[in-house]
């Protein structure tokens, strides 16, 4: 019998799709490293959840694309029954917990100004509920109003940041109390939002975004603004808020635009400055570049992370795949 050419394609393209799956089952299994996390967590509180991951599922509907969700597995490491004790229990063990189980916390915390009070709600005023987060101050167009002189013009401009919080999670339009155990945690701390393993689960996160905001804020308006915009739109310089950029860099690689500027060979010969460092193998090319680097840091590396946390609030978590 004669077997047809689409016939072997469909069956190897069945066991290429076998492999796939097995492959990721595998990876699933392998690379559970929450499970120690989680049992540490369950003989200090005791509970009854199984140790299995856990997700949270945000209860708003840009929380799914296509009908799947995009939830993060934060959960299975931190506070894994949280949909059990509620957001209240579960604000406080997020702090409790960043104190007992992580060795280097205080000076984590020292660096992010952490206050170890973790917010349970989204609130209209932070008034009610606390530990509660300000939905007026932290919310899609409540924050504070800056103004920066655009280059190449000598009237200033003001920029009316939108806060952190978005916009469909306003209080004010909904009737039950948002806590971080229906919004999710990534709303709040943008990250790697399949991430399994510890590593991947903590890439690109902001640590405080309270901080990052006000202190970050400050710092871009002061130093950014009059080449990359007001937010983030560009001008002089390219535009930081580009969605696909964001979401593809890691921060390692804004560390280096920021510290080096135009020393480090990605950015040879623009006007990026350098705000840390010169960039070891850097040599003046006057053909090549229009300016000689600073040969003093402007901006400390610590300042350098928290601008960084501040350029990724533009990752827009109701755009994002
Ligand atoms: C409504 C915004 C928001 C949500 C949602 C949120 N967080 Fe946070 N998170 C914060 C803020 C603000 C801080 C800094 C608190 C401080 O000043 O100590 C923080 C701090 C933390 C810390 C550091 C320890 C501490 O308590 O200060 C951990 C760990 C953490 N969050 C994990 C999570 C996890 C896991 C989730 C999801 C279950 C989550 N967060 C949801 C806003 C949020
Ligand atoms: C593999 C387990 C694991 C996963 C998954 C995980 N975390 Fe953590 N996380 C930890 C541990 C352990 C610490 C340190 C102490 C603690 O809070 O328990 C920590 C610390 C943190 C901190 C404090 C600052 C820092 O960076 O050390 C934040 C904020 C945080 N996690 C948020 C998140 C968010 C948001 C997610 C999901 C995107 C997430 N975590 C996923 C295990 C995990
Ligand atoms: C004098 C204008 C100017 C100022 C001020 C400036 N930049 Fe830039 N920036 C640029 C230009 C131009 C580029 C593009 C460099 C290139 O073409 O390689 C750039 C590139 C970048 C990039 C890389 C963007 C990407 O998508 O690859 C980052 C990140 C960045 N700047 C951050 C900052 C931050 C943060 C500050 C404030 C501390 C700042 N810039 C201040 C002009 C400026």
């Amino acid at each position: 019998m004669r077997v047809s050419r689409g016939v072997w394609l469909f069956v190897v393209l069945s066991a290429v799709l076998l492999a796939l799956v097995g492959i990721a089952a595998f990876k699933d299994t392998s690379s559970r490293d929450y499970l120690t996390i989680q049992e540490q967590y369950k003989k200090n509180y005791g509970g009854t959840f199984s140790l299995q991951v856990q997700e949270l599922f945000p209860t708003f509907p840009e929380a799914t694309v296509g009908g799947a969700f995009r939830t993060e597995r934060c959960i299975s490491c931190h506070v894994p029954d949280i949909a059990t004790v509620g957001p209240e229990v579960a604000a406080q063990r997020l702090s409790q917990d960043f104190f007992k189980y992580e060795p280097n916390a205080k000076q984590i915390a020292a660096d992010n100004h952490l206050t170890g009070i973790h917010p349970a709600y989204i609130t209209s005023n932070g008034g009610e509920n606390p530990p509660s987060i300000n939905y007026t101050e932290f919310g899609a167009d409540g924050f504070h109003p800056y103004s920066f002189i655009l280059n190449g013009q000598t009237k200033p401009t003001t920029a009316q940041l939108p806060g952190f919080i978005p916009a469909f999670l306003n209080p004010a339009n909904s009737s039950a109390k948002e806590g971080i155990d229906t919004v999710g945690c990534i709303v709040c701390h943008n990250g790697s939002r399949i991430g399994l393993e510890e590593s991947d689960a903590h890439q690109n996160l902001i640590v405080n975004p309270e901080y990052a905001f006000t202190e970050g804020a400050a710092l871009y308006y002061k130093n950014c603004a009059t080449c990359h915009g007001g937010a983030g739109e560009g001008g002089t310089g390219p535009p930081l808020s580009n969605q696909d950029r964001l979401g593809f860099f890691n921060e390692d690689y804004y560390y280096r635009c920021i510290e080096y500027g135009f020393s480090d060979y990605e950015h040879y010969g623009s006007v990026m400055p350098n705000w840390g460092s010169i960039a070891s193998d850097f040599h003046y090319d006057s053909k090549r570049d229009k300016q000689q680097p600073n040969p003093v840091r402007v901006l400390s590396e610590q300042q350098i992370q928290i601008l960084i946390q501040f350029i990724r609030h533009w990752e827009n978590y109701s755009t994002l795949p």
